[in-house]
């Protein structure tokens, strides 16, 4: 690929499972990995980075089977610039249908003091590992950590070093959120312009989103020249989070007239994977969040709704369904059928086996003699907070709360935990921290909260409530999920779900772990 082939399409360059997965809390499971790789694949993004292989068994073997899986996007690795790291990279890619290496170091002066190499050192290093990984793949990226923060000169010098060195695409990232949209387009226009071999690769794009201009910084390195963005499902990511991967698709569709650059993502799948992605990695999308925020496409106001209703175009300069985003439909009370549940969980872009639709059909029943309207999301809910699963270690089989103005709150739980019915009851202040302290009374833990959080999926006090809880112990971060009409057991689900997480990746440490040993950080 060159600067010069198809210069109107913007390739799609998708991180959430290596830049998104690596902020603290969003650790996903194997399976989840899969699935998202599966999802960002059929939806049309072009690169998918589906992990950094070095740093854990885990992430190797998620590499290795979404790789292996792949069918029309290029499965990419992140590698530092050492060369036990990209072969270990190349390891785990080179079985996907078209493989890339993505090699880094950082080039910035606070960056090139960690591993205290020189510029000459550095220079060299770039060229030994940009070469080794070349040597291994056709399709190699190289990256300057914390570009935006290098000097010109050392920038431009490194760049052209790894061109030389057989590098296909060079990626600028704004490592620290630092640029501004007018800098960012100048500096790749001028990359462009002034490094020999520049017009053989393709300039790429890597925004954070520090100071809230990631999707901004992005379009303006486009319009100088860039030509792949790299960028996140709902902008997850590390502090203020990466480029979202849902606002560039969808402002260069829209605002096609002043940006003339399309991609190939299917913009109709971006509620359900957004969906997804808030759910496995535990971190809710704001309701104001452009695009696949819970309010993105409501219109409150009388004078919203007055337009909205005599010309939808007043308000909205998209429409819901170009993100597919269906109307939120009464779906269907307790006598509907199976094939019908089936049919909306299609149009709803969930596909099941038959088992999975046999057990999703009991939880719908039990939703419908519990609710009496059930919505659209009620049904994404279950999808999406399914059963328990039968062989965690730590299950609740009972609960009774009693709260109110008379006094503290007590919680008394029955859980069954391996295989053994034991039960306890706690005071505590409201119903949710009883239920908590009788649950660690059951399972004493040291695991800290530092998340808990409820959303109602839908209007109205008998609404669903969904509880997401990060616990994290001894440096491990683990998230649960539930979702339920009754908060407090909801609450208590969830909890206990994260605490199973935990003790599954506390058993898992040691060969085939997915705790991480390293982070890309340890640039030396
Ligand atoms: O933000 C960053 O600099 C990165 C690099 C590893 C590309 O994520
Ligand atoms: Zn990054």
């Amino acid at each position: 690929m060159t600067n010069s082939i198809d210069n109107d399409r913007v390739v799609i360059f998708d991180t959430t499972l290596r830049d998104g997965e690596q902020s603290p809390g969003a650790t996903m499971t194997h399976e989840e990995k899969l699935e998202i790789a599966e999802l960002l694949d059929d939806m049309g993004v072009d690169i998918i980075e589906a992990g950094f292989p070095i740093a854990s068994e885990g992430d190797f073997r998620a590499v290795a089977e979404i790789a292996k899986r792949s069918k029309d996007a290029v499965i990419c690795g992140l590698a530092r610039a050492q060369l036990p790291d990209i072969d270990r990279c190349w390891e785990a890619v080179k079985n996907a249908a078209q493989p890339r290496i993505h090699t880094f170091i950082g080039t910035s002066p606070l960056h090139r003091a960690i591993p205290n190499l020189n510029q000459d050192e550095m220079a060299e290093r770039i060229h030994q590992t940009v070469t080794h990984a070349r040597n291994l793949c056709d399709n190699v990226q190289w990256s300057p950590m914390d570009a935006t923060r290098t000097e010109w000169d050392y920038l431009a010098r490194v760049v052209e070093i790894a061109i030389k060195a057989g590098a296909t695409t060079i990626n600028i990232p704004d490592t620290v959120g630092y640029t501004a949209p007018v800098e960012s387009a100048d500096l790749i226009r001028r990359l462009i312009a002034e490094v020999p071999g520049a017009e053989d690769v393709v300039f790429a794009t890597h925004c954070h989103n520090d100071l809230g201009m990631a999707t901004a910084n992005s379009l303006a390195a486009v319009a100088g020249g860039a030509r792949q963005i790299e960028c996140t499902i709902n902008g997850l990511g590390e502090r203020a989070g990466n480029t979202a991967l849902e606002e560039v698709v969808m402002a260069l569709k829209v605002r096609g007239d002043i940006m003339p650059w399309h991609t190939r993502v299917d913009s109709t799948k971006i509620m359900h994977i957004s969906r997804r992605v808030a759910t496995v990695s535990g971190f809710a999308v704001q309701f104001n969040k452009a695009i696949v925020g819970k309010n993105a496409f409501a219109h409150e106001s009388g004078i919203h709704q007055d337009g909205m209703l005599k010309n939808a175009e007043t308000f909205e300069i998209m429409r819901p369904e170009d993100v597919g985003l269906t109307e939120s439909n009464l779906v269907m009370g307790k006598h509907s059928g199976r094939a019908a549940l089936r049919d909306k969980l299609n149009q709803l872009g969930f596909e099941v086996g038959d088992n999975q639709l046999k057990d999703i059909f009991v939880r719908f029943k039990e939703l419908a003699d519990r609710k009496k309207e059930v919505y659209d999301e009620d049904i994404v809910a279950l999808m999406r907070l399914g059963e328990d699963p039968e062989n965690d270690r730590l299950q609740i089989v009972s609960m009774k709360v009693v709260c109110g103005t008379g006094g503290p709150a007590e919680a008394t739980v029955e859980m069954e935990i391996d295989g053994k019915d034991v039960s306890a009851t706690a005071q505590g202040d409201g119903p949710v921290d009883a239920t908590f302290k009788a649950v660690r009374e059951l399972h004493p833990n040291t695991a800290n909260l530092q998340l808990y959080q409820v959303h109602a999926v839908t209007e109205g006090t008998d609404a669903q409530a969904t509880v997401s809880v990060r616990l994290e112990e001894d440096g491990m971060i683990a998230t649960g999920q539930s979702a339920n009409t009754d908060t407090v057991v909801a609450s208590a689900k969830a909890y206990v779900n994260a605490l199973n997480r935990l003790l599954v990746r506390r058993e898992k440490t040691g060969p085939g772990s997915d705790a991480r040993e390293i982070s890309y950080k340890d640039v030396s």
